[in-house]
């Protein structure tokens, strides 16, 4: 069985869109793999309960109990590597990843980000494509590296900005789209590992 860990910060919508497809598309049978656990670096998470709702294995590593990045990613890896995982998600986990933890996990750590990469890494993806005057925007769903928001890109999706937008306006649009292209990607490489 092909272990699957995603790891959120916050709403988890992402997390819930993968748990979703698992569910309906069978991925156990089709694809013999499963989530087996959902990590979020914040006790207060609220993909946590959306999580343990649909019966999957939570835990929280909180980032505040740690000194520095290399012990908290340590005990990260530690609590993640407990699942023996094929593949780990990255799905909303706002925290930047040491090397040594994106080698440990090489080849299987994938994210998902608010823009068409490799525009706009980093944060404020949507007020920052709004005040660029892009017509374009979207979210784009990556093999991870030890390079923030970039690596080899394994999907992406395309919505308009349309007049008048807000950040909030076409991050909802944009978030739509990541819904579907993140548990296809998660499916397509599944295949492949
Ligand atoms: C998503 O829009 C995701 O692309 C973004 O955070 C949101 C999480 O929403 N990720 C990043 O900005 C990573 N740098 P969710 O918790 O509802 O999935």
């Amino acid at each position: 069985m092909k272990n699957i860990v995603i790891l959120i910060s916050g709403t988890g919508s992402n997390m819930a869109a993968i748990v979703r497809a698992a569910q309906r598309q069978d991925w156990t049978r089709r694809l013999d793999a499963r989530v087996a656990a959902v990590i979020a670096n914040r006790p207060d998470a609220r993909g946590l309960q959306t999580a343990r709702e649909a019966g999957i294995a939570t835990a929280v590593v909180d980032h505040k109990g740690f000194a520095d990045r290399e012990t908290f990613d340590a005990a990260l890896q530690a609590e993640i590597d407990r699942h023996a995982p094929a593949l780990v998600v990255l799905a909303g986990f706002m925290r930047i990843l040491t090397p040594g933890f994106v080698a440990h996990y090489a080849g299987r750590l994938i994210n998902i980000h608010p823009s068409l990469l490799p525009a706009f890494p980093g944060l404020h993806t949507h007020q920052r494509a709004i005040d660029e005057g892009c017509r374009v925007a979207g979210a784009t769903v990556h093999q991870v590296t030890a390079e923030l928001d970039h690596g080899h890109i394994l999907a992406q999706a395309v919505v308009p900005v349309l007049a008048g937008d807000t950040a909030d306006a076409l991050a909802a649009r944009v978030l739509t789209q990541e819904h579907l292209i993140y548990p296809r990607a998660v499916a397509e490489l599944l295949q492949k590992i």
